[in-house]
């Protein structure tokens, strides 16, 4: 592998480590209070009543080598190789003889079985670096008693001591599942998860933000700001930018905060105040008509990838066109014939929503399909859809101004890139915190690194057992037992502030210009946190 003069330079980034993991053989955990809702007592009896864990100092001890197994779930998240970078080096310095094994792949790399040993060398390649191709990942869940059958044989027959899943919530979700399962049939094996996902929902007391959040923040707000200084310049443009987030606008409001743009669209809060597209639309053709009369006719406005489910009449359209979509008779009529006979198939107020939208989105929601024939909301343009609806409404209200839209997408660009200082210090901690958890014998427990305001020396390590994360929830028809997304607080401090800023920043053009994220130089510039941790009460 050739690497770019800036990999290079990046392998070499000292990675601080919490005083707490600074001696790992002088770590253990003191235990806290356990919670969990008595719903899912029943779902999970062989992992009941345990506590948290705080990694505090005590006398040293020895270790045994470890058998560790660990796999990337889900979207790629910066920091993901620096969390399997921590782990390695944990284990080799609590035993020299201890080893980690890379499931590829995702988590159908533990069913099948497929795996490769990874050792330092091809380690230090990937110290620091973005993306998960170190082993690759998957969307693979593993729940049907087959998927949980094979994944047993699969570390009993490795001899796996503990498996480290470092995903979302859906994938620690699945964590719990394995590790009730591996206790539910006498295996030893401990399954220890690691908060991933740039949406950042996956937040509680115990985790201040999910990996990969800032360095995906950073770089849509570094692009942000560029087009806002373009908008700025030349004066003719109304940009439109969707930025990834699945359901929650976590992202959203922190490139907000990064770059204060005109408009930041919050799903969250669309969903409490049952707007409609219309209503969304008729509130920025407001803002332009606004912002013409002051002579500008430009802007820069943000847009949630969750807003297009917030919508009540939206989302009523999907769960209706999801069961209709799914049957058999649908399976065999081209796309463009079933839109054509929408009025057949669909009723009342989800035919009027339908026929609202541009015919283009019209055919993107009936065509693509994820493999369980769901509709890939993620996949429609919610940026174009708007531009629509917007000049429509501008048509009908006879304005005369100027109104030119350009539509963008940030997405995948912000998952795979260099990890931030932050992300590479945050991951390699985790990665640490993971082997301290599978040093102290536990599982089906997330490993944590909290206080990220803090210098991370001062940063304090926690053991939250997984159980205490879940509720039941409604997935495809059934009650199941999942981890909730955290979705913004409305009354949360980071919500509060941009609240009270938004206004100004529709009409006086206050852009912030982030510019590239900084690796090298003076700390204000390379180790700032995400502000919506900043601004965290706790
Ligand atoms: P995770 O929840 O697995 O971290 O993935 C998040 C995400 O990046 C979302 O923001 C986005 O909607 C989705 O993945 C895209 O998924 P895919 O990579 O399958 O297109």
């Amino acid at each position: 592998m050739v690497l770019s003069p800036l990999l290079k330079a990046r392998q070499k980034y000292p990675l601080r480590l919490p005083q707490i993991l600074q001696e790992l053989d002088s770590l253990m955990f003191s235990k806290g209070l356990s919670k969990e809702k008595p719903e899912i007592q029943a779902l999970f009896p062989h992992m009941l009543g345990y506590p948290l864990l705080k990694g505090e100092k005590t006398a040293r001890r020895k270790s045994h080598p470890f058998t560790v197994g660990v796999v990337l779930s889900g979207g790629q998240a910066a920091g993901g190789h620096n969390v399997i970078v921590g782990l390695f080096d944990a284990l080799k310095q609590m035993h020299a003889g201890s080893a980690l094994l890379g499931f590829l792949n995702g988590p159908s790399g533990i069913v099948e079985g497929k795996f490769k040993h990874l050792e330092q060398k091809e380690l230090e390649n990937f110290r620091n670096a973005g993306g998960f191709d170190l082993i690759g990942s998957g969307r693979t869940k593993i729940e049907t008693p087959e998927q949980l059958q094979k994944s047993l044989e699969v570390v009993k027959s490795h001899k796996i001591d503990a498996l480290v899943v470092i995903g979302g919530d859906d994938s620690n979700t699945n964590a719990a599942l394995l590790a009730e399962y591996f206790l539910k049939n006498g295996c030893k094996t401990q399954v220890i998860g690691v908060p991933k996902t740039i949406d950042g929902d996956l937040q509680n007391n115990f985790v201040d933000i999910s990996f990969g959040f800032d360095t995906a923040c950073k770089t849509y707000s570094e692009m942000i700001g560029n087009i806002a200084r373009d908008a700025l310049s030349a004066k003719k443009y109304t940009h439109f930018i969707k930025l990834m987030g699945r359901s929650a606008s976590h992202i959203a409001l922190e490139c907000a905060l990064q770059t204060q743009p005109n408009l930041t669209l919050i799903a969250e809060e669309i969903a409490q105040e049952k707007k409609s597209l219309q209503q969304i639309g008729e509130e920025i053709a407001d803002l332009i008509i606004k912002r013409a009369e002051m002579g500008k006719n430009y802007g820069i406005i943000l847009i949630p990838e969750g807003l297009i489910e917030a919508v009540e009449e939206m989302n009523s359209l999907f769960s209706e066109l999801n069961t209709l979509l799914a049957s058999e008779e649908i399976q065999e009529i081209d796309v463009k014939e079933i839109r054509w006979k929408m009025q057949n198939f669909l009723q009342g107020p989800s035919l009027k929503t339908f026929t609202f939208l541009p015919e283009e989105i019209q055919l993107q929601i009936i065509s693509d399909r994820d493999p369980h024939g769901n509709i890939q909301v993620a996949h429609i343009d919610t940026e174009k859809l708007l531009i629509e609806i917007v000049s429509k409404i501008l048509k009908q209200r006879d304005f005369q101004g100027k109104f030119s839209p350009v539509s963008h997408f940030f997405g995948y660009e912000g998952r795979a890139g260099f990890p931030s200082n932050f992300d590479a210090t945050y991951c390699y901690a985790l990665g640490f915190t993971a082997a301290a958890l599978i040093q102290e014998g536990v599982t089906g427990y997330m490993a944590c690194v909290t206080h990220l305001k803090k210098q991370p020396e001062d940063w304090d390590v926690y053991g939250l057992p997984l159980l205490s994360l879940m509720h039941l929830e409604m997935r495809k028809g059934k009650q199941k037992p999942v981890i909730a997304k955290a979705l913004v607080d409305l009354k949360g401090k980071p919500f509060q502030f941009f609240n009270n800023h938004r206004e100004e920043w529709m009409v006086k053009d206050d852009y912030q210009f982030p510019g590239p994220m900084q690796f090298f130089g003076e700390e204000s510039l390379t180790n700032s946190v995400p502000r919506i941790v900043s601004l965290q009460a706790h």
